[in-house]
C-alpha cells in the first residue's frame, strides 16, 4: 500500500481524497526539519507540505522510496525542484486556487482607500466624528491600472469593471484584454493615466525593485497603490515618502520585503503609522474557501500522478495530460534526454514482443518523459532492461 505524509495542518480534503485513493495517510500537524523529515519519509512515497517545510537536496537523495511531493500552497521556492526532478520525483502546487481571494481583497482595498474608510475608521476608534466627503470617491468612472495581466490580474479586470471602473494593464507579455480593458504600450503610460495602480507581476528574480522611485513619482498627483504580488517589488520607503508629502493619497500592501517568520511576531515597517494606508499579513490569498480549493487541487494532482502518470501542471517535471485507460498496462519511463531514448525505449519493447497501443513524449529542459500504454502484460525482463538504461532516471508501472 502507498503512503503519504502530509505535514503543516493540510486541509481535511487532502486526506480524504488520497484515502478514497487507497492511499495510506499519516497527518503531522507542524513543520519538520531536514533530519525528522528524512527519517519521516522512510517508506512513504507522497509527501505533502505548505511553505515551511523545506525538501532539500538532501532531503530527495535520502528519501529513496519518494515519488512525489505537493506543496499546498503557490510557491515553490521551499522546495529543490532540480534535485527533485534529477530522482524523478514530480512537484505540484496549486498555482491559481487563491486567485479569487487576492482579487476579492484588492476590490475591497480599492474601495476602502478611494473613500478614505481606513481613516474614519481610525477616528471613530479614537473617538472623533470626522464626517467629510473631501477626498472621499465613487471607484465608478476612475481608472484602474493593472501591472501583471496574469491569473490575478485579469480576473481583477474582469470585476473591477463590474464596478463600472475604466481597466487599463500593462504586461511584458502579449496578453488578451478582457472586457473594455485597454493594453497600454508602456508602464509609464499606464501611470500616468491610472487613478488606482495595482501591481499584481510574478516573482522572478528580475522584479526586485521593480516598482522605485521613478516609478512613484510618475504615477498622478493623489492616486493610490496597491501592492499584494511580492514584497522585494516595491521601495517601501520610497512608498513612505510619497505618502508623507501627499503625491500618493493612499495605498494597500500585503507583501513586505522582510516578512515576520510566524503569527504573534513583530512587524516592523517604514509603512506603520501612515494615513490611509491598509496593511496586511500577507493574507490576500488566505481564506478557508482558498484553502479546501488548494487542498482538492494539489491532492487530485497527487492521485493522478500516481494512478495515471499524469504530470499535468507538474512545476519540475515534463507535462503530460493522461486519462486513466481500461484494458492496458501503462510504462511511464522520465529519462535523461539525449538523442536516441525514445528509439531505445521502442527497439526494447519490441525485443521483447510487446504491442505499443499509445505513447506520448514531453520533454522539459534535461528530462524526458514517455509514457507507452500497451496491450500486454508486462515483462519483468522488459521493466530490469528499461530500469537499466543509461539515461532511466526513473521507471514506473501502473495497471
Ligand atoms: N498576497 C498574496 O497572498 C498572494 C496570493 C497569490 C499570489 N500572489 C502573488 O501575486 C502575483 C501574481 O500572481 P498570478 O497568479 O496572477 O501570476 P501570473 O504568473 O499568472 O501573472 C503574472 C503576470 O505578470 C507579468 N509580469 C511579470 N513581470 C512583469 C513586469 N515587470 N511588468 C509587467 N508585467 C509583468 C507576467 O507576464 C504575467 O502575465 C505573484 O507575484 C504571486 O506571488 C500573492
Amino acid at each position: 500500500m502507498l503512503r503519504a505524509l502530509l505535514l503543516e495542518n493540510l486541509h481535511p480534503d487532502a486526506t480524504e481524497i488520497l484515502t478514497a485513493a487507497g492511499i495510506e495517510v499519516i497527518n503531522h500537524g507542524g513543520a519538520m526539519d531536514e533530519d525528522e523529515l528524512i527519517e519521516a519519509l522512510q517508506g512513504v512515497q507522497i509527501l505533502g507540505i505548505r511553505s515551511k517545510t523545506h525538501v532539500t537536496a538532501r532531503v530527495v537523495a535520502n528519501a529513496p522510496d519518494l515519488i512525489a511531493v505537493g506543496a499546498f500552497c503557490i510557491g515553490t521556492n521551499q522546495i529543490d525542484l532540480e534535485a527533485a526532478a534529477d530522482r524523478g520525483v514530480a512537484v505540484f502546487n496549486a498555482p491559481f486556487s487563491n486567485t479569487r481571494s487576492v482579487v476579492e481583497i484588492a476590490i475591497a482595498d480599492i474601495i476602502s482607500l478611494t473613500r478614505r474608510q481606513s481613516e474614519f475608521d481610525k477616528s471613530m476608534h479614537d473617538g472623533v466624528w470626522n464626517k467629510s466627503a473631501v477626498g472621499a470617491h465613487e471607484v465608478r468612472g476612475r481608472t484602474l491600472g493593472i501591472i501583471g495581466y496574469g491569473n490575478i490580474g485579469t480576473q481583477l479586470s474582469v470585476l473591477a469593471e463590474s464596478l463600472g471602473m475604466s481597466v487599463v494593464f500593462y504586461d511584458t507579455a502579449e496578453k488578451l484584454a478582457l472586457g473594455n480593458a485597454r493594453r497600454m504600450s508602456s508602464l509609464d503610460e499606464l501611470l500616468q493615466t491610472a487613478d488606482v495602480v495595482t501591481l499584481h507581476v510574478d516573482g522572478r528574480p528580475g522584479n526586485a525593485g521593480f516598482f522605485g522611485t521613478r516609478e512613484l513619482d510618475r504615477m498622478k498627483r493623489g492616486a493610490i497603490l496597491l501592492n499584494l504580488s511580492r514584497g522585494f517589488v516595491v521601495d517601501v520607503e520610497g512608498l513612505r515618502d510619497r505618502i508623507q508629502s501627499g503625491h500618493i493619497s493612499g495605498a494597500a500592501i500585503d507583501v513586505f520585503p522582510t516578512e515576520p517568520k510566524k503569527r504573534g511576531d513583530t512587524f516592523e515597517s517604514p509603512l506603520r503609522g501612515l494615513s490611509n494606508v491598509i496593511l496586511t499579513p500577507h493574507t490576500g490569498g488566505s481564506t478557508e474557501e482558498a484553502q479546501e480549493a488548494i487542498g482538492n487541487f494539489v491532492a487530485n494532482k497527487l492521485r493522478d500522478y500516481l494512478s495515471t502518470g499524469s504530470t499535468t501542471l507538474s512545476v519540475n517535471l515534463p507535462n503530460l495530460a493522461l486519462e486513466k485507460t481500461t484494458g492496458v498496462r501503462r510504462v511511464a519511463h522520465l529519462h535523461r534526454n539525449t538523442p536516441g531514448v525514445l528509439a531505445a525505449v521502442n527497439s526494447t519493447l519490441s525485443a521483447h514482443d510487446t504491442n505499443i497501443e499509445g505513447q506520448l513524449l514531453a520533454t522539459r529542459g534535461g528530462l524526458g518523459y514517455v509514457v507507452t500504454d500497451i496491450g500486454a502484460d508486462v515483462s519483468p525482463v522488459m521493466v530490469d532492461a528499461l530500469r537499466a538504461m543509461d539515461q532511466t532516471v526513473r521507471l514506473r508501472v501502473m495497471d
